[in-house]
């Protein structure tokens, strides 16, 4: 190790997730429900040097593993993020996140007047129009939803 490099801590059991588009660990941290009151290992790098996208975020958690709609929540946020899966210090699994073509409840459309913010319960249904930037087309009504707006949301 050079005076100019920090190795950060490997964990032994629980989740990394790397290469988050540089500046939204915070907000993944939010969706995962990560306040830090826990006496739980969080390790949160933002804004890191990284090859193949410039800069990155990192965030690595000890002791809990993803369920898939955190994943797919991660996803709209950080289209490039892989998931490790550490146990033992070993990386056991190592996945890219997917956005799904058509996302199903995960995110609620802002338009007001969309029949799915109505009384009626009806599950809200958006096609993934781009991914980096992100645009979802809701379903029912045609609003565009941009990763602003789902950012508010979780
Ligand atoms: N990691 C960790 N604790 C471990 C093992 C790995 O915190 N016990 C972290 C590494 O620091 C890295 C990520 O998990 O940020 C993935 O580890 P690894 O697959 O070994 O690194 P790379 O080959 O660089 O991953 P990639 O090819 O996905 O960039
Ligand atoms: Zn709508």
């Amino acid at each position: 190790m050079t005076e100019t490099t920090l190795r950060v801590s490997k964990i032994k059991n629980g989740t990394v997730i790397d290469h988050i588009t540089g500046g939204h660990a915070l907000d993944v941290a939010k969706i995962l429900g990560i306040t830090g009151k826990k006496r739980k290992v969080i390790t949160i790098a933002i804004n890191v040097p990284s090859g193949r996208f410039g800069f990155k975020d990192i965030l690595k958690i000890e002791g809990r593993e993803l369920n898939p709609e955190e994943v797919d929540k991660i996803a709209l946020l950080a289209p490039h993020a892989t998931i490790n899966i550490i146990r033992n210090y070993q990386v056991v699994e190592k996945k890219r996140v997917k956005l799904p073509q058509v996302i199903h409840n995960i995110v609620k459309c802002a338009n007001p007047a969309c029949i799915t913010n109505t009384d009626e319960p009806v599950e809200s249904k958006f096609y993934v129009e781009n991914e980096d930037p992100l645009r979802l087309k809701c379903h029912y009504c045609g609003y565009i939803m941009e990763k602003q707006e789902v950012l508010q949301q979780f």
